[in-house]
């Protein structure tokens, strides 16, 4: 399918179909590591929830989703490292195999303390899986068990990506233009 030409974009990251695919690849790795087991697939909203759906869907081994909020405090450089849980799971994860699904992971503070909170309710097996990595941005080191794509330094939107709310539903990954923000 072609890619809309649209004002806000720089230029097109990933396509379609090239998300499509890398999402079906690394939903076949996680249904073959997890085959034997109910996985637990844990968003974080509202940025995660298009790839976790997407993701959902290509894995071949019953699970189950569960969702929540994060506030993030920034300040002028971008993210100060301060996070708090706005809005808690709905259930326990204790005894479960659980895969923290991120849209990006950036400084890698949300990651960090997110996978901490969560590790310490008692889950059997506790896993990261992002669709984008910004890895020349991290400040705090990270395992990242399942990726999509590396990203370059740049304020990306698209596939559940937002600039002020906008723009989550476009079904590509493109730069927003410098002048749009
Ligand atoms: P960090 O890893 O704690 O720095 O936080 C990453 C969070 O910042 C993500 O969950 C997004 O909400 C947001 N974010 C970072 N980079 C982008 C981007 O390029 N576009 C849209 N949101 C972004
Ligand atoms: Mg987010």
């Amino acid at each position: 399918m072609k890619t809309p030409a649209l004002p806000m974009i720089e230029r097109v990251l990933f396509t379609e179909e090239q998300v499509r695919d890398r999402i079906r690849e690394v939903a076949a790795e996680i249904s073959e590591h997890y085959k034997d087991s109910t996985l637990k697939l844990v968003g974080v909203l509202k940025g995660s929830v298009f790839f976790l759906t997407a993701l959902a869907r290509e894995l071949t081994i019953p699970i189950k989703v569960d969702f929540l909020a994060i506030s993030s405090f920034s300040n002028h450089s971008g993210s100060s490292g301060v996070v708090r849980i706005a809005k808690d799971l709905d259930e326990a994860i204790e005894g479960e195999d659980v895969i923290l699904v991120e849209d990006i992971v950036d400084t890698g503070f949300t990651a960090r303390y997110l996978l901490q909170n969560l590790a310490g309710r008692g889950p059997n097996s506790i896993a990261l899986c992002t669709m984008l990595d910004r890895k020349s941005k991290r400040i705090v080191p990270l395992r990242i068990d399942y990726r999509c794509f590396e990203i370059p330094d740049r304020f990306v939107i698209g596939c559940g990506l937002d600039y002020q709310q906008l723009y989550r539903n476009l079904n590509f990954l493109a730069v927003l233009k410098p002048d749009r923000h």
